[in-house]
């Protein structure tokens, strides 16, 4: 199972995350299996009677939301109070994000929304950020980007398409490149180099965005409030 963790501690964490939802909102769907938990349960409250739009951050969670029977909008008509979306890795309020090459309209949808609400398990916690950093790159580019990642001191890996021959492309036309640069000791620093590439439309790093974490395990959720604790 990707991440790892069990399917209930992500429903656990999805559903908390999707209690924080109010009548009138617009909300930003993440993409993501742990994601996908907090649109189920969204979907069931719209059942139910509460008034909501979701603006999805990929292909999938479009379906998803479709399937839940959630109303969709844009970004172009309305801006999100509150985003849920899930991580590949967490460090404090910091996030390694593109487990699933959805990280350059997630961190559209994200920073657009007045609150980030992370929904993960705790497979998902670290110190430190040292998972592969993401680059969605222009498919030209691929080869220059590359490079400037070595200069940078991180080992670019072309990600590879699973059912396809040749390389995964994203929703929006790009490629993924997994940027190793071991412990990410100043996220701030690197997601600033990083942007700085010509070709990179945008990195997997998302550096203090987060308002909540939501934290499922075995037996419930635990909220953590990056910067108050
Ligand atoms: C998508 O590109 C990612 O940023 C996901 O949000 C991330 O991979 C989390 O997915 P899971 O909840 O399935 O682990």
């Amino acid at each position: 199972m990707k991440g790892g963790g069990s399917e209930a501690a992500k429903r656990r964490a999805g559903e908390s995350a999707a209690e924080a939802v109010e009548d009138g909102m617009v909300v930003g769907l993440g993409t993501g299996s742990t994601a996908a938990h907090a649109i189920r349960k969204l979907g069931r409250r719209v059942d139910a009677g509460l008034d909501i739009e979701g603006i999805p951050t990929s292909f999938q969670a479009r379906e998803r939301a479709s399937e839940a029977g959630i109303p969709l909008t844009t970004l172009s008509e309305a801006t999100p109070d509150l985003a849920i979306d899930g991580a590949d890795q967490v460090a404090g309020g910091h996030l390694v994000k593109g487990g699933g090459a959805a990280h350059t309209r997630e961190k559209l949808v994200d920073a657009a929304s007045d609150r980030l609400l992370v929904v993960v398990d705790p497979s998902k916690l670290a110190d430190a950020l040292d998972h592969p950093v993401p680059l969605a790159v222009l498919p030209d580019a691929r080869r220059p980007v590359a490079d400037a990642v070595r200069e940078q001191g991180g080992e670019p890996d072309l990600r590879r398409a699973e059912r396809k021959d040749g390389p995964v492309v994203t929703d929006e036309g790009h490629l993924v490149l997994d940027c190793d640069f071991g412990a990410v000791d100043d996220p701030a620093g690197r997601s600033r180099a990083l942007s700085a590439v010509p070709g990179v439309v945008e990195h997997g790093l998302f550096v203090g965005m987060a308002d909540e974490i939501h934290v499922g395990d075995g037996d419930g959720v635990t909220v953590h409030t990056p910067g108050t604790e």
